[in-house]
């Protein structure tokens, strides 16, 4: 197995997660589009969504209550971070930075604060840059957060792209360790920027590729080549896993579980198959609440980790793709 170096270890002293109250069901989408329980539940294996209520809630609020609960859970509070980056894409401004707004409110006065962009991949992107900074010793506690709200992000007109997706935020605190093997063993983060017409949200007409021109997607609002991703992302996803596995030197059976961005059940299904990945450590939450972006791997870490299905000397694998297009893997030794 590989060896990390570094100044120090890395230690997940606590994980949190946020979602909308609102449950928008299948159901609840084939009364305002044509579309059915059935065809979301066959093609997608999505039965229902969160969504903010965006008079009150966001990103924003999403973020912050998933800090408050992974710092609860590390028992820390939030001035003694000296980091917070959050992955996003649905950030409700541009200027400031999410993470400058979430650490203020708070109270991580002081910590440097940044936001990453990946899109889907955006948790573990951000996790990958967190942990590299705190093995090299320069910085100590350092929150990571992915989050999006992606229902102000689909245009409900139209039914190719709304139903795939919900809101979420998931939150992890690293803090330095002692153990050198404690931590990423090994990561990974990619693009292919040609593809970025697959996934992509124009706010101005002139972006919009001339294939695309006759879209009937409100601009403002997520475009997406499903058909493209969803072949991108069988063969990348499979691809992330294996690789990996191979550079690390271990096996599905060394690994406790095996953390994925929850974008199409079909496509987490298909690397289980032909992978021989063992069903029981792949959790598949999507039926429950949809596609959520940046906020997924986050979600399902904090799942995994509070259910103590990620015991303490056994590594996990995150995994996540999305818009860019991006992918990116992390091999974490807990
Ligand atoms: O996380 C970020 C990355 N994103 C992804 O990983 C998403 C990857 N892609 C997908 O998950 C799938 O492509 C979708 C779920 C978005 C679409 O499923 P699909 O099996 O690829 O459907 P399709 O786009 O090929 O459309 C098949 C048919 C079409 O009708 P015709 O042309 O065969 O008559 C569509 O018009 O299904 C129709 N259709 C729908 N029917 C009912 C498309 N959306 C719907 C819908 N309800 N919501």
């Amino acid at each position: 197995m590989i060896k990390p170096s570094g100044a120090c270890g890395v230690r997940m002293a606590g994980t949190g997660s946020a979602v909308p109250e609102k449950i928008l069901t299948n159901d609840d989408l084939s009364r305002i589009l044509d579309t059915t329980d059935e065809w979301i539940t066959q093609r997608t294996g999505i039965r229902c969504r969160r969504v903010s209520d965006q008079s009150k809630e966001g990103t924003f609020t999403l973020s912050r209550d998933a800090l408050r609960r992974a710092l609860d859970a590390a028992s820390m509070k939030a001035s003694d971070l000296d980091l917070l980056i959050i992955g996003t894409c649905t950030a409700e401004m541009r200027c400031p930075s999410l993470a400058c707004r979430v650490a203020g409110d708070v109270g991580a006065i002081n910590a440097g604060a940044f936001d990453v962009t990946a899109a889907c991949s955006g948790f573990v992107y951000a996790l990958n840059v967190a942990e590299t900074m705190v093995r090299s010793g320069r910085y100590k506690n350092v929150g990571v957060i992915g989050a999006d709200a992606m229902s102000t992000m689909v245009d409900y007109q139209d039914r190719s792209v709304s139903i795939l997706f919900g809101d979420a935020a998931g939150a992890a605190i690293l803090v330095p360790d002692p153990d050198l093997n404690r931590g990423c063993i090994y990561q990974t983060l990619g693009s292919d920027g040609r593809d970025w017409t697959g996934l992509y949200i124009p706010n101005r007409a002139q972006e919009v590729p001339e294939a695309d021109k006759d879209n009937p997607i409100r601009l403002g609002y997520l475009r997406m080549d499903g058909r493209e991703i969803f072949k991108f992302a069988v063969s990348k996803f499979r691809e992330v896993i294996a690789d990996a596995l191979e550079k690390t030197g271990l096996t599905a059976d060394d690994i406790s579980q095996i953390v994925c961005h929850q974008s199409n059940a079909r496509i987490i299904e298909n690397a289980i198959e032909k992978l021989k990945l063992p069903r029981e450590k792949v959790l598949i939450n999507i039926d429950q609440y949809g596609n959520s972006s940046a906020g997924s791997v986050g979600l399902c870490l904090d799942q995994v980790w509070r259910a103590g299905k990620v015991p303490a000397g056994k590594p996990m694998i995150l995994v996540a793709f999305g818009g860019g297009v991006t992918w990116a893997s992390n091999v974490w030794n807990v």
